[in-house]
């Protein structure tokens, strides 16, 4: 980290600790450990996104690319690195060119040079962006254009944001599919509370090691004085906004100390680190209207764990007239 990348972090830190509850982002989950950490999780037997989403691709691909049709332009938030990407890209008719969208170059350039070679006949057009902001239209223009845009949002990143923001998300995603696009996003279905929170605090304790991570950056980044076995991780399952948190609990009164400021905790006190909120097919219906969008197509893999929608701008209700 870059001496101002760690102001930033201590900053947030410091935000975070001094809610009530207590917070702290979990943008910072993902350094080396905490990155090798979440591919370890997607490995455990309970959490079964990964698996599920790559299953509902296998199972549905051809009717995916159906939907897409032919000369179109992907644009993947994410560094489609991954091989749902290679899956999706293998299966379209005469895709006209593939775009990723990722914050981290390293990431971004690895897969654009391996798509590249997969794909010698796509046109692969990377843009290093954070994709929660607004991203720059110029970017993502092709000459010739394509038959339309399709924005491809696989995995579970979406339950990671509030409704407000999957919301407001899913109109910045639709805005940059413009009028004859479309957008294919991933999202995880609501179960029964002990799979969900079964999912999120697997038997090995992989979870349980990568949210406690964050308390060990605190210590290695920041050179905050804590005491990490006071803390405990506990996913719990949120009935009333339908999501799956991550807190780190304090087990006994205990103190984390950071650039001179002291954070107490009281015994069974949480930390609030992560949401994951989980949608009926109905649900996420509903919220894709309130932006403006139609759900006219949801898959799920065959055991009916994971779901993806396909999302088109809605048409005026009959009898409204345009211009
Ligand atoms: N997007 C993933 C999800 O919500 C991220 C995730 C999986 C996660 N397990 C986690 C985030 C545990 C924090 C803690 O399913």
């Amino acid at each position: 980290m870059t001496p101002k990348q760690r102001e930033r972090f201590a900053a947030d830190v410091i935000g975070g600790l001094q809610c009530s509850p207590k917070t702290l982002p979990c943008k910072y989950f993902y350094d080396a450990r905490g990155s090798e950490l979440f591919e370890a999780i997607c490995q455990t037997a309970e959490y079964y996104v990964t698996r599920a989403d790559l299953a509902l691709h296998e199972a549905h691909l051809a009717e995916i690319a159906n939907c897409i049709g032919p000369n179109a332009h992907v644009i993947e938030f994410g560094s489609g690195a991954g091989i749902k990407t290679r899956k999706l890209l293998a299966a379209l008719d005469r895709p006209r060119a593939y775009t990723p969208i990722e914050i981290s170059a390293a990431a971004l350039k690895r897969s654009a040079k391996e798509l590249t070679q997969a794909f010698p006949d796509i046109e692969i057009c990377p843009v290093r962006a954070d994709y929660t902001r607004p991203i720059d239209d110029e970017a993502l223009a092709l000459d010739p254009p394509a038959s339309r845009r399709v924005v491809y949002f696989p995995g579970s990143t979406i339950g990671n944001f509030t409704r407000d923001e999957a919301r407001d998300f899913l109109v910045r995603m639709a805005n940059i599919a413009g009028p004859k696009g479309a957008i294919l996003v991933g999202v995880d279905l609501i179960k029964p509370r002990e799979r969900l929170e079964a999912a999120y605090d697997d038997e090995d304790g992989i979870t349980a090691q990568f949210n406690l991570n964050l308390l060990l950056r605190l210590q290695n980044d920041l050179g905050a004085t804590l005491n990490l076995d006071d803390f405990a991780h506990e996913a719990r399952f949120n009935d009333e906004a339908r999501r799956i948190e991550m807190h780190l609990k304090a087990e006994r009164d205990t103190v984390i100390e950071l650039n001179g400021q002291r954070f107490k905790l009281a015994a069974g006190e949480t930390i609030h680190t992560e949401n994951s909120h989980k949608y009926s097919v109905s649900d996420f219906r509903e919220l894709a209207e309130t932006a403006g969008l139609a759900s006219t197509r949801v898959w799920k893999d065959p055991e009916g764990l994971f779901s993806m929608h396909w999302l088109e701008k809605a048409k005026p209700p009959a009898g409204t007239t345009e211009g």
